[in-house]
């Protein structure tokens, strides 16, 4: 680290940052992300300054590698967030998130009616985009929700 100012949370030497996560999202995406069912060791800073966002949420997980396709169902929540690679200490890799055509098995379907709720299935959507507004289609009962309901729903 060439860095004048101190690291807010220690660096890690192999695995994955997760950096600029929206202040208070980042529980939300640990959780959602199943990211804290893990033997390695996971950091978690939250409200940390940050010139760009003002305050941000961060999460390093040692030893595990988030695919591109993995990094970019984060978009949904966090879209500015950056994916970054360490290897022996240095960062190797740094994915800018991109919306996917499909979200699978993260969100559950706010439509209480939808056949996903009572049976062992996936929960499946496709991202419809039209300009900054994203919406969400449930493969199953084909409603479609915008970005904020499936959000708050889960
Ligand atoms: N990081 C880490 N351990 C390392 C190297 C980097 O935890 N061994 C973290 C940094 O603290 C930072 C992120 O990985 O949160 C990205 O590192 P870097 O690209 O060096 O930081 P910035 O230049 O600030 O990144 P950006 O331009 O994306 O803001
Ligand atoms: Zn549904």
């Amino acid at each position: 680290m060439t860095k004048e100012t101190q690291l807010q949370v220690e660096a890690i030497k192999n695995g994955s940052v997760i950096d600029h996560i929206p202040a208070n999202v980042g529980i939300k995406v640990l959780k959602l992300f199943k990211m804290h069912k893990t033997n390695q060791r996971v950091t978690v800073g939250l409200n940390l300054p940050s010139s760009a966002l003002g305050a941000k949420d961060l999460i390093k997980i040692e030893n595990t590698f988030i695919s591109e396709d993995q990094a970019n169902q984060l978009a949904l929540y966090a879209p500015k967030a950056t994916v970054n690679q360490i290897e022996n200490y240095e960062v190797v890799k740094k994915l800018t998130l991109s919306l996917p055509e499909q979200i699978n098995a993260i969100f559950k379907c706010p439509n209480t009616n939808c056949i996903t709720h009572g049976e062992p299935v996936d929960s499946s959507f496709s991202v419809l985009t039209k300009k900054d507004d994203v919406q969400l289609k449930c493969k199953y009962c084909e409603k479609v929700f915008s970005r904020e309901i499936v959000t708050e729903h889960n």
